[in-house]
């Protein structure tokens, strides 16, 4: 069968799912259930009626883009990836996955290829934290991996649930019906730039993932004592950012001190009040990430930022309340996915390199409900979650042939 990836075509709709964005270009954030994401799934449907393929959206948003196989009754062989986008992202994170999918199907039909099982691409709904605290919101509900009660009491930075938030974008089912039975695919791929340095390095297109980072992450708030910043003098002082600064600082050591570089901790939102330069910080809060390929070393730092905490609170008299947002297991890819993807790109002549995901991804929920593995495309330096990210057109459309061919194996078996 021969596959001819329309890679112009591919490029300019990444280009078009960019300009879908509440940054100055060449930036892109797409907040879920935003307008701007609104937007971006509207011009994504579009793209797929013109493909004549018939899709459904689901209570929270994932939207299932169906090519039906000769036999449609057979558990189908899924693929996707997500659309939405940090504050002052790039073009490439997750829309790769998604476009690509898409372009991947649309080259095995005018190839003339008919699959046995239904293909069906998956764009999912919220996989950045960054408006509900907890990431891959869409596939955690659709695998069964977060409560539906524990979804219904999430909550955005202004206070909206995220039913009235969903309600309102259109999104009115019950999200009891979002949560697919395992089996209910019989294999996941997801194609996603690599987000990392070493397809770069190692000068090769593409990787096959055969593993997944275990990600934690918490919320900590610190109350202090507040007051004026030119009266009350320095031994009368109880402030909770020097609080949690020496938490933060602790995040770092605990994170360096697994004597692994797979362990990483980053504190990335600092939210101080009453956030004025007179005004001594009575309350902060802090939110943190920790990943590592390892389940032990990384509940070993959650720990010690644990033990931080109570010599923190010991020292500076200040008060800490801790929230557990989310502390995952790591995924392992299936070998049968795994050799597909790595045969996929041997048929080609392209070199491939294995390789775990520090970053995480919609697969390692998928992982709950079914097999998979992930194709990575190289990207320059290695940069992500920055408006500089970025993916060579040959790149993706390399990766995108590769995806085709996997994903014409698998729906024929
Ligand atoms: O944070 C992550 O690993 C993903 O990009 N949301
Ligand atoms: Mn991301
Ligand atoms: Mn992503």
């Amino acid at each position: 069968m021969h596959i001819t990836i329309n890679s112009g075509q591919l490029y300019g709709e990444l280009e078009r799912l960019a300009s879908f964005t509440d940054a100055p270009p060449p930036a892109v954030t797409r907040i879920v259930f935003s307008d701007t994401d609104l937007a971006a799934r509207a011009y994504i449907k579009g793209l797929c009626t013109a493909a004549n393929l018939a899709f459904r959206e689901d209570a929270i948003g994932n939207l299932f883009v169906r090519w039906p196989g000769r036999e449609p009754g057979l558990p189908p062989i899924g693929t996707g990836s997500h659309t939405d986008a940090i504050p002052h992202a790039g073009w490439y994170d997750g829309t790769v996955g998604v476009l690509g999918g898409l372009e991947a199907i649309r080259a095995l039909q005018r190839g003339g290829f008919q699959p046995r099982r239904s293909i069906e691409l998956v764009m999912f709904t919220s996989e950045e934290p960054t408006r509900f605290g907890i990431g891959c919101l869409g596939s955690r509900l659709m695998s069964g991996s977060l409560p539906v009660e524990r979804a219904r009491a999430l909550v955005d930075r202004a206070g909206q649930s995220l039913d009235q938030v969903r309600t309102a974008a259109g999104f009115t089912g019950t999200l009891d019906d979002v949560v697919l039975p395992r089996g209910y695919y019989e294999a996941f791929l997801e194609m996603h730039v690599e987000q990392g340095p070493v397809l770069e390095q190692r000068n090769i297109a593409v990787g096959v993932v055969t593993a997944i980072a275990a990600p934690a992450s918490l919320r900590i708030w610190i109350d202090g004592e507040g007051g004026h910043a030119g009266t009350v003098l320095m031994p009368q002082r109880c402030d909770a950012f020097l609080a949690a600064a020496e938490i933060s600082l602790a995040v770092e050591s605990a994170a360096k001190s697994t004597g692994a570089i797979d362990t990483v901790a980053t504190v990335g939102i600092c939210d101080v009040f009453p956030g004025a330069v007179n005004s001594i910080p009575s309350r902060v809060k802090i939110e943190i990430d920790v990943r590592d390929i390892d389940l032990t070393r990384r509940d070993t730092v959650l720990r010690a930022i644990d033990s931080a905490c109570d010599g923190v609170i010991e020292r500076r008299g200040v008060r800490v309340k801790k929230e557990m947002l989310n502390a995952d297991p790591p995924a392992q890819s299936s070998r049968r996915a795994v050799d597909i993807l790595t045969q996929s790109c041997q048929a080609f002549g392209i070199p491939s390199l294995q390789m775990v995901s520090r970053a995480y991804h919609d697969s390692l929920f998928m992982s709950r409900i079914t097999e998979f593995a992930m194709l990575f495309i190289r990207c320059r330096e290695g940069i992500s979650h920055r408006p500089d990210e970025y993916a060579s057109p040959e790149d993706i459309a390399t990766g995108t042939k590769v995806l085709a061919q996997a994903l014409a194996q698998l729906s024929s078996l």
